[in-house]
Protein backbone atom coordinates (compact mmCIF):
# COMPACT_ATOMS: atom_id res chain seq x y z
CA UNK A 1 0.00 0.00 0.00
CA UNK A 2 1.86 3.27 -1.00
CA UNK A 3 0.51 6.38 1.30
CA UNK A 4 -0.32 9.21 -0.27
CA UNK A 5 -0.41 12.83 1.76
CA UNK A 6 -3.20 14.91 0.13
CA UNK A 7 -3.50 18.51 0.59
CA UNK A 8 -6.60 20.05 -1.14
CA UNK A 9 -6.47 23.24 -2.36
CA UNK A 10 -8.22 26.22 -0.68
CA UNK A 11 -9.12 27.96 -4.08
CA UNK A 12 -10.67 25.55 -6.84
CA UNK A 13 -10.15 26.97 -10.15
CA UNK A 14 -13.49 27.45 -12.50
CA UNK A 15 -13.69 24.94 -15.12
CA UNK A 16 -13.66 26.34 -18.84
CA UNK A 17 -16.30 25.27 -20.87
CA UNK A 18 -15.52 22.36 -23.33
CA UNK A 19 -15.51 24.40 -26.73
CA UNK A 20 -12.51 26.48 -24.91
CA UNK A 21 -10.17 23.58 -24.01
CA UNK A 22 -8.06 23.08 -26.66
CA UNK A 23 -5.40 21.17 -25.93
CA UNK A 24 -2.87 21.52 -22.76
CA UNK A 25 -4.19 25.33 -21.88
CA UNK A 26 -5.36 24.21 -18.73
CA UNK A 27 -4.44 22.53 -15.81
CA UNK A 28 -6.42 20.79 -12.79
CA UNK A 29 -6.49 21.68 -8.90
CA UNK A 30 -4.17 19.32 -8.19
CA UNK A 31 -1.18 17.80 -8.74
CA UNK A 32 1.00 14.40 -7.43
CA UNK A 33 4.76 14.83 -6.67
CA UNK A 34 6.92 11.72 -5.22
CA UNK A 35 11.09 11.40 -4.78
CA UNK A 36 13.14 9.07 -5.20
CA UNK A 37 16.79 9.34 -3.92
CA UNK A 38 19.72 7.19 -4.34
CA UNK A 39 20.30 4.73 -1.45
CA UNK A 40 16.86 5.61 0.18
CA UNK A 41 14.18 4.88 -2.51
CA UNK A 42 11.17 6.58 -2.74
CA UNK A 43 9.02 9.00 -0.58
CA UNK A 44 7.01 12.08 0.22
CA UNK A 45 4.37 10.57 -1.88
CA UNK A 46 2.00 13.62 -1.83
CA UNK A 47 -0.76 15.01 -3.74
CA UNK A 48 -0.67 19.26 -3.48
CA UNK A 49 -2.38 22.29 -5.16
CA UNK A 50 -1.25 22.26 -8.68
CA UNK A 51 1.70 25.36 -8.62
CA UNK A 52 5.18 25.78 -8.98
CA UNK A 53 8.00 23.13 -7.29
CA UNK A 54 10.88 24.25 -6.15
CA UNK A 55 13.78 23.17 -7.78
CA UNK A 56 18.04 23.25 -7.26
CA UNK A 57 19.46 25.89 -10.12
CA UNK A 58 21.85 23.46 -10.79
CA UNK A 59 19.60 20.22 -11.21
CA UNK A 60 20.38 17.88 -13.71
CA UNK A 61 17.00 18.39 -15.65
CA UNK A 62 18.18 21.80 -16.73
CA UNK A 63 21.61 21.30 -17.78
CA UNK A 64 21.71 17.54 -19.51
CA UNK A 65 17.99 17.17 -20.27
CA UNK A 66 16.97 14.40 -17.86
CA UNK A 67 13.36 14.41 -18.61
CA UNK A 68 10.77 11.70 -19.79
CA UNK A 69 7.40 11.93 -19.47
CA UNK A 70 3.90 9.94 -20.76
CA UNK A 71 0.39 11.25 -21.98
CA UNK A 72 -2.62 8.97 -21.53
CA UNK A 73 -6.08 9.73 -21.04
CA UNK A 74 -8.88 9.48 -18.70
CA UNK A 75 -12.40 9.82 -19.78
CA UNK A 76 -16.12 10.06 -18.10
CA UNK A 77 -18.13 6.92 -19.82
CA UNK A 78 -21.79 7.43 -20.88
CA UNK A 79 -22.41 5.60 -17.64
CA UNK A 80 -20.86 8.01 -15.64
CA UNK A 81 -17.98 5.14 -14.98
CA UNK A 82 -14.30 7.29 -14.98
CA UNK A 83 -11.82 5.11 -16.87
CA UNK A 84 -8.41 5.08 -18.36
CA UNK A 85 -7.39 3.99 -22.02
CA UNK A 86 -4.36 1.32 -21.58
CA UNK A 87 -2.47 2.58 -18.23
CA UNK A 88 -0.14 -0.41 -18.36
CA UNK A 89 1.08 0.37 -21.74
CA UNK A 90 2.25 3.78 -20.51
CA UNK A 91 4.03 2.39 -17.39
CA UNK A 92 5.87 -0.21 -19.36
CA UNK A 93 6.66 2.48 -21.86
CA UNK A 94 8.37 5.38 -19.28
CA UNK A 95 10.00 1.95 -17.69
CA UNK A 96 11.54 1.58 -20.56
CA UNK A 97 12.50 4.85 -21.01
CA UNK A 98 13.24 5.79 -17.44
CA UNK A 99 16.40 3.21 -18.61
CA UNK A 100 17.59 4.69 -21.11
CA UNK A 101 17.50 8.22 -19.42
CA UNK A 102 19.55 6.59 -16.36
CA UNK A 103 16.29 7.89 -14.29
CA UNK A 104 14.52 6.08 -11.53
CA UNK A 105 11.21 4.70 -12.79
CA UNK A 106 8.48 4.64 -9.77
CA UNK A 107 7.33 0.85 -9.22
CA UNK A 108 3.89 -0.22 -11.01
CA UNK A 109 2.13 0.31 -7.47
CA UNK A 110 3.38 3.89 -6.77
CA UNK A 111 2.40 5.01 -10.63
CA UNK A 112 -0.98 3.10 -10.57
CA UNK A 113 -1.28 4.81 -6.73
CA UNK A 114 -0.57 8.13 -7.80
CA UNK A 115 -2.45 8.38 -11.20
CA UNK A 116 -6.12 6.56 -9.59
CA UNK A 117 -5.36 9.18 -6.56
CA UNK A 118 -5.07 12.17 -8.80
CA UNK A 119 -7.73 11.63 -10.66
CA UNK A 120 -10.34 10.63 -7.83
CA UNK A 121 -9.24 14.13 -6.46
CA UNK A 122 -9.73 15.97 -9.64
CA UNK A 123 -12.64 14.08 -11.31
CA UNK A 124 -14.83 17.19 -11.90
CA UNK A 125 -11.86 18.22 -14.54
CA UNK A 126 -12.96 15.32 -16.72
CA UNK A 127 -14.77 17.68 -19.86
CA UNK A 128 -17.89 15.90 -21.24
CA UNK A 129 -18.61 16.07 -24.82
CA UNK A 130 -16.85 14.83 -27.95
CA UNK A 131 -13.57 15.10 -28.27
CA UNK A 132 -12.93 15.87 -24.85
CA UNK A 133 -10.85 14.01 -21.83
CA UNK A 134 -8.73 14.52 -19.17
CA UNK A 135 -5.53 14.22 -20.77
CA UNK A 136 -2.54 12.79 -18.01
CA UNK A 137 0.87 13.68 -18.15
CA UNK A 138 3.21 11.59 -15.75
CA UNK A 139 6.86 12.92 -15.75
CA UNK A 140 10.23 11.97 -14.98
CA UNK A 141 12.76 14.18 -14.15
CA UNK A 142 16.53 14.42 -12.77
CA UNK A 143 16.53 16.69 -10.08
CA UNK A 144 19.86 16.48 -8.35
CA UNK A 145 22.18 19.75 -8.16
CA UNK A 146 25.42 19.23 -9.40
CA UNK A 147 27.65 20.05 -12.64
CA UNK A 148 29.41 17.17 -14.59
CA UNK A 149 27.80 14.79 -16.91
CA UNK A 150 27.03 11.80 -14.99
CA UNK A 151 23.01 10.25 -13.70
CA UNK A 152 21.22 12.39 -11.60
CA UNK A 153 20.78 10.51 -8.16
CA UNK A 154 17.84 12.15 -7.33
CA UNK A 155 14.30 11.51 -9.37
CA UNK A 156 11.19 13.57 -9.32
CA UNK A 157 8.19 11.75 -10.61
CA UNK A 158 5.09 14.44 -11.71
CA UNK A 159 1.48 13.82 -12.37
CA UNK A 160 -0.83 16.50 -13.45
CA UNK A 161 -4.13 16.82 -15.61
CA UNK A 162 -4.90 18.66 -17.99
CA UNK A 163 -9.05 18.50 -19.74
CA UNK A 164 -8.30 18.91 -23.20
CA UNK A 165 -10.07 18.84 -26.49
CA UNK A 166 -9.38 18.31 -29.84
CA UNK A 167 -5.83 18.54 -30.46
CA UNK A 168 -5.28 19.84 -34.03
CA UNK A 169 -7.79 23.44 -32.77
CA UNK A 170 -9.75 22.90 -36.51
CA UNK A 171 -12.06 20.62 -35.16
CA UNK A 172 -11.20 16.89 -37.18
CA UNK A 173 -10.38 17.96 -40.25
CA UNK A 174 -7.53 16.07 -41.94
CA UNK A 175 -4.16 17.83 -41.63
CA UNK A 176 -1.50 19.00 -43.97
CA UNK A 177 1.69 17.57 -43.16
CA UNK A 178 5.25 18.64 -44.37
CA UNK A 179 8.10 16.30 -45.42
CA UNK A 180 11.55 17.35 -43.46
CA UNK A 181 14.42 17.20 -45.56
CA UNK A 182 16.90 19.21 -43.33
CA UNK A 183 16.54 18.21 -40.04
CA UNK A 184 16.04 14.86 -38.29
CA UNK A 185 14.12 14.01 -35.24
CA UNK A 186 16.20 10.94 -33.70
CA UNK A 187 19.31 8.70 -34.98
CA UNK A 188 19.87 4.91 -34.60
CA UNK A 189 20.96 4.66 -31.20
CA UNK A 190 20.05 7.71 -30.00
CA UNK A 191 16.32 8.71 -27.72
CA UNK A 192 13.96 8.34 -30.37
CA UNK A 193 12.18 5.20 -29.12
CA UNK A 194 11.51 6.86 -25.77
CA UNK A 195 9.53 9.74 -24.70
CA UNK A 196 12.72 11.91 -23.57
CA UNK A 197 11.74 15.74 -23.61
CA UNK A 198 15.21 16.01 -25.81
CA UNK A 199 13.20 14.49 -28.79
CA UNK A 200 10.70 17.51 -28.95
CA UNK A 201 13.67 19.96 -28.01
CA UNK A 202 15.15 18.25 -31.22
CA UNK A 203 12.10 19.15 -33.02
CA UNK A 204 10.83 22.45 -31.91
CA UNK A 205 12.45 24.46 -35.17
CA UNK A 206 11.45 22.44 -37.84
CA UNK A 207 7.59 21.77 -36.22
CA UNK A 208 7.77 25.68 -35.99
CA UNK A 209 8.55 26.55 -39.37
CA UNK A 210 6.28 23.94 -40.45
CA UNK A 211 3.79 25.07 -38.67
CA UNK A 212 4.06 29.36 -39.99
CA UNK A 213 3.66 27.78 -43.30
CA UNK A 214 0.46 26.05 -43.07
CA UNK A 215 1.07 22.79 -41.90
CA UNK A 216 -0.28 20.89 -38.98
CA UNK A 217 2.84 18.44 -38.24
CA UNK A 218 6.48 17.34 -39.81
CA UNK A 219 6.54 14.17 -41.39
CA UNK A 220 10.05 12.69 -40.23
CA UNK A 221 12.45 10.96 -42.53
CA UNK A 222 15.19 8.57 -41.70
CA UNK A 223 18.25 9.47 -41.48
CA UNK A 224 18.99 8.11 -44.89
CA UNK A 225 16.27 10.52 -46.07
CA UNK A 226 13.76 8.21 -47.66
CA UNK A 227 12.95 5.95 -44.88
CA UNK A 228 9.77 7.28 -43.10
CA UNK A 229 9.43 7.32 -39.39
CA UNK A 230 6.87 9.28 -37.25
CA UNK A 231 4.69 12.31 -37.70
CA UNK A 232 5.59 15.11 -35.08
CA UNK A 233 3.67 13.91 -32.13
CA UNK A 234 1.95 10.58 -34.12
CA UNK A 235 2.88 7.36 -36.03
CA UNK A 236 1.55 7.09 -39.11
CA UNK A 237 -0.19 4.43 -41.47
CA UNK A 238 -0.68 4.49 -45.16
CA UNK A 239 -3.72 2.48 -47.07
CA UNK A 240 -2.75 1.34 -50.05
CA UNK A 241 -4.97 -0.92 -51.96
CA UNK A 242 -3.16 -4.16 -51.30
CA UNK A 243 -1.87 -3.30 -47.72
CA UNK A 244 -1.97 -1.22 -44.55
CA UNK A 245 1.90 -0.68 -43.87
CA UNK A 246 2.93 1.66 -40.36
CA UNK A 247 6.98 2.14 -40.26
CA UNK A 248 8.37 -0.93 -37.93
CA UNK A 249 9.81 0.06 -34.77
CA UNK A 250 13.66 0.69 -35.70
CA UNK A 251 14.52 1.96 -32.49
CA UNK A 252 14.64 5.56 -33.56
CA UNK A 253 10.26 5.75 -33.81
CA UNK A 254 8.24 5.76 -30.37
CA UNK A 255 6.41 2.55 -30.14
CA UNK A 256 2.30 4.78 -29.39
CA UNK A 257 0.23 2.89 -27.61
CA UNK A 258 -2.32 3.80 -29.87
CA UNK A 259 -0.19 2.50 -33.47
CA UNK A 260 -0.21 -0.65 -31.31
CA UNK A 261 -4.03 -0.34 -30.53
CA UNK A 262 -4.15 0.18 -34.17
CA UNK A 263 -2.48 -2.90 -35.55
CA UNK A 264 -4.53 -5.04 -32.61
CA UNK A 265 -8.09 -3.53 -34.68
CA UNK A 266 -6.45 -3.96 -38.12
CA UNK A 267 -5.29 -7.78 -37.21
CA UNK A 268 -8.86 -8.46 -35.55
CA UNK A 269 -10.38 -7.98 -38.40
CA UNK A 270 -7.74 -9.43 -40.81
CA UNK A 271 -7.14 -6.36 -42.75
CA UNK A 272 -3.57 -7.03 -44.14
CA UNK A 273 -1.56 -4.79 -41.34
CA UNK A 274 2.32 -4.91 -41.98
CA UNK A 275 5.35 -3.26 -40.27
CA UNK A 276 8.00 -2.58 -42.28
CA UNK A 277 10.06 -0.15 -43.72
CA UNK A 278 8.04 2.54 -46.48
CA UNK A 279 9.95 5.17 -48.21
CA UNK A 280 8.83 8.34 -49.58
CA UNK A 281 9.29 7.25 -53.55
CA UNK A 282 7.07 4.20 -52.49
CA UNK A 283 4.09 6.79 -51.50
CA UNK A 284 5.23 9.23 -54.32
CA UNK A 285 4.11 6.38 -56.42
CA UNK A 286 1.12 5.22 -54.47
CA UNK A 287 -0.49 9.19 -54.52
CA UNK A 288 0.64 9.25 -58.75
CA UNK A 289 -0.80 5.66 -59.54
CA UNK A 290 -3.58 6.12 -56.85
CA UNK A 291 -2.32 3.01 -55.29
CA UNK A 292 -2.60 4.99 -51.84
CA UNK A 293 -6.05 5.29 -50.72
CA UNK A 294 -5.94 6.99 -47.19
CA UNK A 295 -2.60 8.15 -44.86
CA UNK A 296 -3.71 8.84 -41.03
CA UNK A 297 -1.64 9.40 -37.91
CA UNK A 298 -2.45 7.71 -34.39
CA UNK A 299 -1.16 9.11 -31.35
CA UNK A 300 -3.32 9.75 -27.53
CA UNK A 301 -3.90 13.35 -28.02
CA UNK A 302 -5.81 13.07 -31.55
CA UNK A 303 -6.59 9.66 -31.45
CA UNK A 304 -6.39 8.82 -35.59
CA UNK A 305 -5.92 12.00 -37.20
CA UNK A 306 -6.52 11.85 -41.45
CA UNK A 307 -3.67 13.12 -43.32
CA UNK A 308 -5.15 15.12 -46.37
CA UNK A 309 -1.94 16.69 -47.63
CA UNK A 310 1.63 15.75 -47.73
CA UNK A 311 3.72 18.47 -48.93
CA UNK A 312 7.47 16.50 -50.47
CA UNK A 313 10.12 18.50 -52.47
CA UNK A 314 8.22 21.48 -53.86
CA UNK A 315 4.76 19.36 -54.51
CA UNK A 316 1.70 19.14 -52.48
CA UNK A 317 0.54 15.38 -52.59
CA UNK A 318 -3.44 15.40 -52.21
CA UNK A 319 -4.72 12.41 -50.52
CA UNK A 320 -8.27 10.49 -50.71
CA UNK A 321 -8.90 14.19 -52.00
CA UNK A 322 -8.09 15.60 -48.40
CA UNK A 323 -11.30 13.95 -46.82
CA UNK A 324 -11.62 11.19 -44.02
CA UNK A 325 -11.28 7.84 -45.62
CA UNK A 326 -13.59 5.11 -44.83
CA UNK A 327 -10.57 3.11 -42.76
CA UNK A 328 -9.98 5.91 -40.51
CA UNK A 329 -13.42 6.63 -39.82
CA UNK A 330 -14.13 3.53 -38.74
CA UNK A 331 -11.20 3.24 -36.80
CA UNK A 332 -11.91 6.71 -34.94
CA UNK A 333 -15.04 5.57 -34.42
CA UNK A 334 -14.11 2.12 -33.00
CA UNK A 335 -11.67 3.07 -30.90
CA UNK A 336 -13.50 6.67 -28.98
CA UNK A 337 -16.64 3.83 -29.08
CA UNK A 338 -14.61 1.81 -27.11
CA UNK A 339 -12.87 4.42 -24.58
CA UNK A 340 -16.85 6.39 -23.89
CA UNK A 341 -17.88 2.14 -23.21
CA UNK A 342 -20.30 2.60 -25.92
CA UNK A 343 -18.60 -0.11 -27.33
CA UNK A 344 -17.76 -3.31 -25.53
CA UNK A 345 -13.83 -3.40 -24.59
CA UNK A 346 -12.69 -6.84 -26.21
CA UNK A 347 -9.22 -5.84 -26.00
CA UNK A 348 -8.63 -5.27 -22.57
CA UNK A 349 -7.45 -1.36 -22.79
CA UNK A 350 -10.08 0.06 -20.43
CA UNK A 351 -9.09 0.10 -16.49
CA UNK A 352 -11.62 1.75 -14.20
CA UNK A 353 -11.00 4.36 -11.69
CA UNK A 354 -10.83 2.36 -8.78
C1 LIG B 1 6.91 11.36 -31.24
C2 LIG B 1 5.62 10.66 -31.00
N1 LIG B 1 5.30 9.58 -31.74
C3 LIG B 1 4.16 8.90 -31.55
C4 LIG B 1 3.26 9.28 -30.58
C5 LIG B 1 2.02 8.47 -30.36
O1 LIG B 1 2.10 7.72 -29.18
P1 LIG B 1 0.81 7.33 -28.34
O2 LIG B 1 -0.11 6.64 -29.29
O3 LIG B 1 1.29 6.43 -27.26
O4 LIG B 1 0.23 8.60 -27.83
C6 LIG B 1 3.53 10.40 -29.80
C7 LIG B 1 2.58 10.84 -28.79
O5 LIG B 1 2.72 10.71 -27.66
C8 LIG B 1 4.74 11.11 -29.99
O6 LIG B 1 5.04 12.18 -29.25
Amino acid sequence: MIKITTTLTKTPKEMPPASKLGFGNYFSDHMFLAKFVEGQGWSDSQILPYGPIPMDPAAAVFHYGQALFEGMKAFRQENGQVVFFRPEFNYHRMKEGAERMCLEAPPLDLFMSGLHELVKVDQRWIPQGPNTALYVRPTLIGTEGFLGVRPSKETLFMIILSPVGSYYGEGNKPINIWTEENYIRAAPGGLGAVKAGANYAASLKPAWEAKKNGYAQVLWLNVDQQGIEEAGTMNIFFVFKNEIVTPALNGSILGGGTRDAIIQLLKSKNLPIVERRITMTEVLKGVQSKNLLEAFGTGTAAVISPIGGLHYRNQNLVINEGEWGQLSTDLYKEITSIQSGAMPDQFNWITALK
